[in-house]
């Protein structure tokens, strides 16, 4: 369905055109003077120059054939001095509006007519280590680029990416290896049914030895190179390595599952660096063969430079001096693997911005070599730090990493009991509601804010009911569907109810903002930008809460009215809970 600021625009431009003009001249957009006008056209201002004519008179004639073409049904139209046109929205087409949202099985969201297959790379955790707060970003807005592009109309895959095939792992088989040597991973010709069905040890286990072995190999050269020389057999496909990684791999991986459920992340593709490897050899050599990559001081690379960079961009590495792959490599070798499997037309990357420089360079590297498709968009989406109150990278209490589990049960602790207090709930779903509503907290909090920006984790801030956050948007949609079953419970039927033309403001704000809520969406898909859609909704929700303060809805005696009222709450409802899956969350029954 059309937004209205289109159907706006088109009924303009006809009049201009009537009018003898350049239908261009009747762009439509919002007031930004929304005490005097809901929108504005200043295409009489813009024709002055070329007609050689006043504005105001441009103005006046298009306005005189305006009412000619359309009356007064769709808007009242104000010409002002110089030669600017003020437009509102007439109630009842906005009310007609309003319901064919309702109906519309998209609530007005723009579906594309191109389809595309996007792939975006999010989440990056690596395997054997918790998940800390810095991947919490990745997976939030990866999460929900994901959901705003698939609400658009476009085929969306979500990959993980694991990291599975560092020097993490070397750490971890070499430490093992001389902590339970008897294990038959580290024996010499073993036969493949000696490694055991069950792991031989346990995700604290591991979870101990990764930091401590990281920790030794910072001061222990020896340590270190052993667990590259382990990493490096690894890589090799020395059999009991590989088995003992299959076994850290399902460990790893079912915590990991377990983790992403519980911030309602999901990937379709569990795929990671390890499943590009055999695409390493293939693709180097073309590399060489071609020429697109040469020797420098042992290195094998590719020159990404380009004449019109402001700053120096080095080239990219294939191949470390020892012969040895690495980030970039993987990286490169996981285009080439998602070319031949999915073949996308896009590839979003939603990694911090830290590491804009390197995908400058794969991305440059990847073109230059002709590894991606030349009608495929490689996007790099770099989201800010999340920091703590005082301004530095978010840290435990005792200034260490925080795992994001602790921080999700720091937050759900704290909501539990305000939940608890509040009274709304029953008991014995305080908990499952405060982690909901926890949740709302968290992702909201870091969506509002653009991506590419740093930002506060201010825990009390997020969690609070009112305010831009999260809660204050499911308390928010609790209060209409409360609204919603009381009315149900008591009979009134509103689902196919007439919407009336909006008699007071603050029920017209309401309409205008639900009006405004495919063009919301279809910026924050065109620009890969949540937090355009959290702009939307708080917005609506501030008005709709106005509205709520300002009407007597349940009380109200005219049955038509009352029945109207209800029915816009339901698309509001709809509108506000659409919006939050987008996001990422959902809202309970009663908080
Ligand atoms: N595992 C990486 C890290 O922890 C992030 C991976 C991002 N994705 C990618 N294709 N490089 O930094």
């Amino acid at each position: 369905m059309k937004k209205l600021q289109t159907i706006l625009t088109e009924k303009m431009s006809a009049a201009f055109e009537a009018a003898g003009y350049d239908a261009s001249y009747g762009l439509v957009r919002l007031s930004d003077r929304p005490d005097l006008c809901e929108f504005q056209c200043n295409g009489a201002m813009a024709g002055a120059k070329k007609y050689h004519k006043a504005p105001f008179m441009i103005a006046e004639e298009t306005v005189r054939k305006a009412e000619e073409l359309f009356g007064k049904d769709v808007m009242e139209i104000t010409v002002v001095r110089p030669g600017f046109i003020n437009i509102n929205v007439a109630p009842a087409f906005l009310a007609a509006h309003t319901a064919e949202i309702g109906e519309d099985p998209n609530l007005s969201i723009p579906q594309t007519d191109a389809p595309k297959k996007i792939l975006i790379d999010y989440g990056g955790p690596n395997v054997a280590k918790p998940l800390h707060v810095g991947h919490l970003r990745s997976a939030v807005i990866g999460e929900s680029i994901k959901r705003i592009l698939r609400a658009s109309g476009h085929e969306v895959l979500g990959d993980v990416h694991l990291g599975d095939w560092g020097l993490q792992m070397g750490l971890i088989i070499y430490e093992m290896s001389l902590r339970k040597p008897e294990l038959p991973y580290f024996a010499e010709n073993v036969p493949e049914d000696a490694y055991p069905e069950e792991a031989p040890f346990t995700l604290a286990e591991l979870e101990e030895i990764y930091p401590f072995a990281s920790g030794r190999s910072k001061t222990d050269e020896d340590y270190k190179a052993k667990a590259m020389e382990a990493t490096h057999e690894l890589q090799q496909g020395r059999p009991g390595y590989r088995a003992l990684w299959k076994k850290i791999m399902e460990l790893s991986i079912a915590d990991l599952k377990k983790n992403y459920a519980r911030l309602d992340v999901s990937f379709d593709l569990w795929k990671g660096e390890s499943d590009v490897q055999p695409y390493i050899p293939p693709m180097v050599e073309r590399l060489k063969s071609e020429g697109y990559a040469h020797y420098d001081q042992g290195a094998l690379v590719i020159d990404v430079a380009e004449p019109t960079d402001k700053n120096e961009i080095p080239p990219c590495m294939v191949l470390k001096s020892d012969g040895a792959s690495l980030y970039n490599t993987t990286d490169l070798a996981t285009i080439v693997e998602r070319m031949e499997l999915f073949n996308p037309d896009e590839i979003i990357y939603v990694v911090d911005k830290r590491q804009s420089l390197y995908f400058t360079q794969v991305f440059r590297a990847a073109r230059k070599a002709k590894l991606v498709g030349e009608d495929t968009e490689l996007i790099h989406v770099g989201f800010g730090t999340m920091n703590g109150r005082d301004g530095k990278p978010f840290k435990t209490r005792q200034g260490g990493v925080m795992r994001l589990e602790t921080l999700l049960n720091e937050i759900n602790e704290g909501m539990v009991r305000k939940i608890r207090e509040n009274k709304n709930v029953r008991d014995e779903d305080a908990e499952t509601t405060a982690e909901t509503v926890s949740l709302s907290a968290i992702k909201y909090g870091d969506l509002s804010n653009q991506a590419a920006k740093d930002y506060v984790f201010d825990t009390e801030k997020f969690t609070a009911f009112e305010g831009n956050t999260g809660p204050y948007i499911l308390y928010t949609i609790v209060r209409i569907k409360s609204i919603l079953k009381k009315a149900e419970e008591t009979g009134i039927s509103f689902e196919n109810a007439a919407l009336l033309p909006p008699a007071a403001p603050e029920e017209k704000a309401l309409m205008l903002d639900i009006a405004g809520f495919g063009g919301a969406v279809e910026e924050a898909a065109s620009e890969l930008a949540p937090h355009k859609i959290c702009a939307f909704i708080y917005a609506a929700a501030n008005d709709f809460n106005r509205f709520y303060h300002e009407t007597r809805i349940l009380s109200e005696t005219d049955e038509a009215k009352k029945a109207s009222y209800l029915r816009l709450l339901d698309i509001t409802k709809n509108v506000l809970e659409k919006s939050i899956d987008m996001l990422g969350f959902s809202a309970p029954d009663h908080m």
